[in-house]
């Protein structure tokens, strides 16, 4: 066990940044939270737990891709890279890579604390010839990452279609972040939902066990337990729907009656029927985000896919616009 080997940076959001962001939420029409805010110790289980069901199918046809494209990522990203895993969670999928990419360093990056700091143990332990460092941080703002002290070629490793939590605005902007953070000669593997039938997509926001709905009403647990909220969450019931004009999944918390909540001091008046929007998941087809990419800089290598075309990975170079002027 190489434990000692491990550094970990905490960069995680205040308590008062957090409650902030949530007041405002809850205050704002339409009401809503971010789903970063799903991932307490629970939250993440459950997610896992999402991530077994037979309706989702996003994890283990992502992980069938990974299998099969790991020899090619390899060869595309060289020997002894640095590789950087954001929303690294349970650290599964990384795993398919690993052996075949062989870096040096590897730097998981997630917002929840514990989760993180078991799954790097847990791969400092399995992969004793690789450098394990940790970040808790919020990626989904401007982030900074540790240096870990090597000046190899970056690779982003961005798999779940997490890129579909973020408003299309968002996404460029991330991936602008991402580019600077790789740049000149480093890459972003990336995992991307695909837009399909949406009798499929509301199959895997709808399961039949009931595992998204705890997952979603888990959030109201939390500000229970994290900030203290009057409320019961028997009065709010789970809602998913897949919106094809805006090519999203929408999550949200319905209101089953008229109900006042109270969270930190504030009271929040619900009629029946009203909500908090929680989560969007976006879809893209392949041209829209090879699009979206090149808009950030990034340029498309290549595409692989399952043989049902459900979900996409993606390796992108960085577009090198100009040389800096020295004058
Ligand atoms: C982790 C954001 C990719 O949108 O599919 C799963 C989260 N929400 N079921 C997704 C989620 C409900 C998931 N992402």
């Amino acid at each position: 066990m190489n434990l000692r080997a491990i550094r970990f940076y905490d960069d995680h959001p205040s308590p008062a940044t957090l409650q902030e962001e949530v007041l405002r939420g809850l205050a704002s029409r339409p009401r809503c939270i971010a789903p970063k805010f799903f991932y307490d110790e629970r939250g993440s289980r459950l997610f896992d737990a999402i991530c077994e069901l037979p309706e989702y199918y996003l994890t283990r046809t992502e992980m069938g891709i990974l299998e099969s494209c790991a020899q090619e990522v390899a060869r595309a990203a060289g020997p002894d890279c640095t590789l950087i895993e954001l929303g690294s969670g349970a650290s599964k999928k990384i795993r398919l890579l690993l052996e075949t990419l062989r870096p040096r360093h590897y730097l998981g990056v997630d917002i929840s604390r514990e989760f993180l700091r078991e799954s790097v143990q847990r791969l400092a332990r399995d992969y004793p010839w690789l450098e394990v460092h940790a970040a808790c941080a919020d990626f989904a703002h401007d982030f900074d990452l540790p240096a870990t002290g090597d000046a190899g070629r970056r690779l982003v490793f961005f798999p779940g279609s997490t890129i579909g939590n973020f408003e299309p605005w968002d996404a460029l902007a991330f991936l602008q972040r991402v580019r600077r953070l790789v740049q000149p000669d480093g890459a972003l593997l990336i995992g991307v939902d695909l837009k399909k039938d949406p009798r499929l997509l509301h199959a895997a926001y709808n399961d039949s066990q009931g595992v998204t709905a705890a997952f979603n009403l888990n959030l109201l647990e939390r500000l229970r337990a994290d900030l203290g909220a009057e409320l019961d969450p028997r009065n709010f019931r789970h809602r998913a729907f897949y919106d094809a004009v805006r090519g999203r999944i929408e999550m949200h918390l319905v209101s089953r009656r008229a109900q006042t909540i109270r969270v930190l001091g504030r009271a929040f008046h619900f009629e029946p029927g009203e909500s908090i929007h929680t989560e969007n998941s976006y879809k893209y087809s392949i041209a829209e985000f090879h699009a979206l990419a090149r808009r950030a800089g990034l340029r498309p290598r290549q595409v692989w896919l399952d043989a049902a075309h459900l979900f996409s990975v993606h390796y992108l170079g960085v577009i090198v616009r100009s040389r800096p002027r020295t004058t």
